[in-house]
Order: C-alpha cells, then structure tokens, then sequence
C-alpha cells in the first residue's frame, strides 16, 4: 500500500484553473494564479482533528487517494511555510465522524519550508443532501502560521457524474485526478492561494 502511494506521488497531473497551476522549475512559483474560490463549510466541520497526513490508517475498504500541494499567500509569489491545512470528508461508505475521539479522516497539516503539504487518504464515499447524493469531496481550512483562518472551500475530482447535479460546485475546485474510483487517484500541484 505504502509503495503504490510513492508511485502515485510521482505520478503527474494536469493543472486546473483557479485553484492549481503547474510549478515552471524547481524554484519557479506559478507565474499566473488566482486566489482559490471558496466554498460552504458544511455542518460536518470538528475544530481540533490531530496533526497527521495519513488518514489511511483504520483498515477501511477504499481506493488510496494523494494529494500533493502548496500554499501561497497573495498572488503565487510568496510560498507560505507553516500554514495549517485542516482536511476532512467522509469515510469510503459517505459517512462522517462526527463523535468518536479519534477523529477519522480529519486532519491538520503544516506547511514545510516551501509551503508544501500532502495527503494520504481513502476516496470519500458520497451521501445524500436531502434526496441527492453530493459528488465525492474533501473539506478544506487554511489557517495562517498565527491561528488566523483564512479559507473555507471543497475540493471535488474530475469526471465524477454527481458533480453536474450539485448546486455547490465550482469548476475552479474540481482537480483534475489520475487514476480512477476502482484503482488509485492522485493529483499533484493543488494550490492554495490565499487571497
Ligand atoms: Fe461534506
């Protein structure tokens, strides 16, 4: 499971408008990118979820997802070491834990010295917003080094049929994922722009 994950965090991925942009070098920060749209909390939100970036760890049935980004602060060029990404979305079955101490598949993870972050996890499953089932999503915060929160917004994956059916999409939150539900997905390159 571990080396599939390293695979796919090599695998490469497509940039998306909006919310992710291909890096141009090593050094390079993108050269055009916008202040990531925000979208709505939702009432599933636990203030607290324990610092980790593996959420693969409760011997669930899933498909392995990874998530590979960096958070910037203003316009792209300025990489934000030490922000906090807070994670969390619905078990493999679209269900949210809502109660227990451990907090499954909620998470927070510092930024390293670039702004960089990943995510280990299982694909959300989908559940119901009154008679309609919302596409797969993962819940995002972005907190400042200082505490201060900054950004609210989803994050949903390419080709899902529900999305065309939901009323809270963006299409700048939709990442454009390798892989597939039945194997693996992973995407590189999520940006977090702070506005
Ligand atoms: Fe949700």
């Amino acid at each position: 499971m571990k080396n599939r994950r390293e695979v796919l965090v090599g695998m490469a991925a497509v940039a998306v408008t909006s919310c992710t942009k291909r890096r141009e070098g090593p050094e390079a920060g993108p050269s055009d990118c916008s202040a990531t749209d925000t979208n709505i909390e939702g009432p599933f939100y636990r203030p607290g979820a324990p610092e980790r970036s593996d959420l693969d760890q409760y011997g669930d049935a899933g498909t392995p997802l990874s998530l590979v980004g960096q958070v910037f602060e203003k316009s792209c060029a300025q990489p934000l070491p030490g922000a906090v990404i807070e994670f969390w979305h619905a078990n493999p079955e679209g269900g949210y834990d809502n109660s227990s101490p451990e907090m499954r598949y909620r998470c927070r993870v510092t930024t390293d010295d670039e702004g960089r972050f990943s995510l280990n996890t299982l694909l959300p499953g989908r559940y119901l917003n009154g008679e309609v089932l919302r596409p797969r999503h993962i819940h995002v915060k972005v907190f400042t080094p200082d505490g201060t929160e900054r950004l609210t917004t989803q994050l949903y994956m390419v080709g899902d049929p529900y999305i065309a059916g939901d009323p809270f999409v963006m299409p700048s939150l939709v990442l454009p994922f390798t892989g597939s539900e039945t194997t693996t997905m992973a995407v590189k390159d999520v940006l977090f722009v702070l506005t």
